[in-house]
């Protein structure tokens, strides 16, 4: 409902995920005056979001904590009763999830668009008076028209029964990267609105200049706005399998990646960031969003398109089942009841998401080889791994006989007791510190460390008289020594 005095007083936003959570703590603490309410259906996350023990809040991001500290029940508000916030907001945020559709037309490609649909049928039905929608979950190019259809469709009916209620359509896509989110709030490369309403879009970035600088702001229309986020997220993943494959290069002919990506990102035309080699991009966006340009490009009969974007895909599959494939080889090609240590299930560091983790599919490979995990992270919990795992046997038709050989421990030192191979998959300070002297006596023997981070120090680990493999480096490469032998 439009305020009296023409400013938005008071916004919803709907889902309080990765993405509503910590973008509307942020938003309450810069805009104090606004009244923010998050709302989603599952209530153990409301739950968590308001629980006095801020360490049980539902996501793991750096700085959070203090974020939600100073807002929560003063100007932010967690709550399930999602139709009442809807009623009285003048600002609906959309951040509700839009996974990839599972079956049906489009399958494992297509955006799965019912969340969004609810969402905004939900709104078309409560909202009274003017309400600006905003979508902040990432969507195919051109779905504004669909929100726009269905509110549309309220306000013809509304108007039937004497009721004036009205729509403005805007996208404004978020750019944070899990792991950093609060800092990437705080300081965004740039705010994107994308919309035709010129009111809507000044209300809306009259909230972000209370931190971001006008520049920063960048305006365009809904299509161009919903089709960068896409953009943005491909290209990204588009660096991370080019480096990747180089990674590959490395190996067979011993250049050095780090080297490499170091030589290569000093250009200021590429840039450094972005380059580093590891064991596939994981997360819940990047395989998703460019799924979905790829749907996009074949609905338009853009194959050619279609098929370069896919290529990003698939180099990120081959780059996971290469690492798994070295481990079954250094291993004597047996891996039956041999123990593995794998340290780090979050598919990067710094948060406690397990979504579309590279180590789904390598520790599941493991398992169906017959080996048993000890699995160490510092913010996963058994439950996300034992569903991580569950959820990929099912999609992947897998026979399930050794899903269950896997423990979840609660140090380094218990992760690695008695091990044949120690397999880093995710960059956590702690592992950089590891203490290779002593984990090698709890080894058997010949012990290896498979770093797919490059985050050892590797005359430290041979030191200790373990074996090392490193992406990206020759294996006959010592101590920082590189070239063929
Ligand atoms: P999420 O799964 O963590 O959260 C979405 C929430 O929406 C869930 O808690 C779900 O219960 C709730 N929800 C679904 N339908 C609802 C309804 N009708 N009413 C109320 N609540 C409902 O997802 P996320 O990671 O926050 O991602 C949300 C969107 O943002 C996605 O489109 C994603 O692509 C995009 N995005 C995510 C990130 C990220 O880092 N995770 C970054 C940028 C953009
Ligand atoms: C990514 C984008 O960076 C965000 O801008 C975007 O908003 C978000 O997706 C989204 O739309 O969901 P996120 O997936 O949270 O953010 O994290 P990234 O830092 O991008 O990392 C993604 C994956 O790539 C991780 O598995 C990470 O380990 C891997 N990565 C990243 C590399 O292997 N090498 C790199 O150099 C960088």
């Amino acid at each position: 409902m439009i305020s009296k005095n023409n400013l938005v007083e008071n916004i919803c936003c709907v889902g309080a995920g990765y993405v509503g959570g910590p973008t509307m703590a942020v938003i309450a603490d810069k805009c104090p005056e606004i009244k923010v309410s998050v709302v989603d259906i599952n209530e153990e996350r409301i739950k968590a979001w308001n629980d006095d023990n801020l360490d049980n809040l539902p996501i793991y991001e750096p700085g959070l904590v203090e974020v939600v500290k100073r807002s929560r029940n003063r100007n932010l508000f967690f709550t399930s009763d999602v139709d009442n916030c809807i009623k009285n907001a003048d600002m609906v945020f959309i951040s509700v999830n839009t996974p990839i559709k599972s079956a049906g037309l489009g399958a494992l490609q297509a955006s799965d668009l019912k969340w969004v649909e609810v969402c905004a049928r939900r709104i078309g039905a409560i909202s009274k008076g003017h309400t600006i929608v905003v979508e902040k979950s990432t969507l195919p190019v051109r779905t504004a028209e669909i929100i726009k259809e269905i509110l549309e469709a309220t306000t013809k009916s509304a108007k039937k029964n004497g009721e004036e209620k009205t729509f403005s359509v805007l996208s404004n896509p978020e750019f944070l990267a899990e792991g950093t989110a609060v800092n990437d709030l705080f300081n965004p490369d740039r705010v994107l609105i994308g919309g035709e309403d010129e009111v809507a879009i000044e209300k809306l970035k009259s909230i972000y200049l209370k931190w971001v600088p006008n520049k920063k702001i960048l305006c365009t229309s809904l299509w161009s706005s919903e089709l960068s986020k896409l953009t943005a997220n491909a290209f990204l993943a588009q660096r991370i399998s080019s480096i990747n494959s180089v990674s590959a290069i490395c190996e067979a002919t011993g250049a050095n990646i780090q080297e490499v990506a170091k030589a290569v990102g000093l250009d200021s035309r590429i840039g450094n960031k972005f380059l580093n080699a590891g064991p596939g991009f994981g997360g819940s966006c990047f395989k998703k969003d460019i799924l979905n340009l790829v749907y996009l490009c074949r609905y338009f009969d853009l194959d050619e398109v279609a098929d370069y974007w896919e290529q990003i895909v698939h180099i990120n599959n081959w780059q996971q089942n290469r690492i798994y494939e070295k481990i079954v080889d250094k291993l004597f090609r047996n891996l039956s009841g041999k123990k593995i240590a794998i340290l780090g299930f979050a598919f990067k560091a710094n948060t406690n998401d397990t979504r579309e983790s590279p180590a789904i599919q390598i520790a599941s490979n493991l398992l169906e080889e017959g080996s048993i995990l000890q699995i160490h992270d510092p913010k996963v919990s058994w439950d996300q791994i034992f569903n991580s795992l569950s959820t990929y046997y099912e999609t992947n038709k897998l026979d399930k006989s050794n899903i269950n050989n896997w423990t979840l421990e609660n140090s380094v030192e218990s992760a690695v007791n008695n091990a044949d191979a120690v397999l880093i998959l995710t960059e956590w300070d702690i592992y950089r510190d590891i203490n290779w002297e002593k984990i090698s006596n709890s080894m058997r023997e010949p012990s290896w460390v498979f770093d797919t981070r490059l985050i050892t120090d590797p005359r430290k680990v041979r030191d200790a008289g373990l074996n090392l493999w490193r992406l990206g480096e020759m294996e006959s490469c010592k101590d920082g020594k590189f070239g063929l032998s």
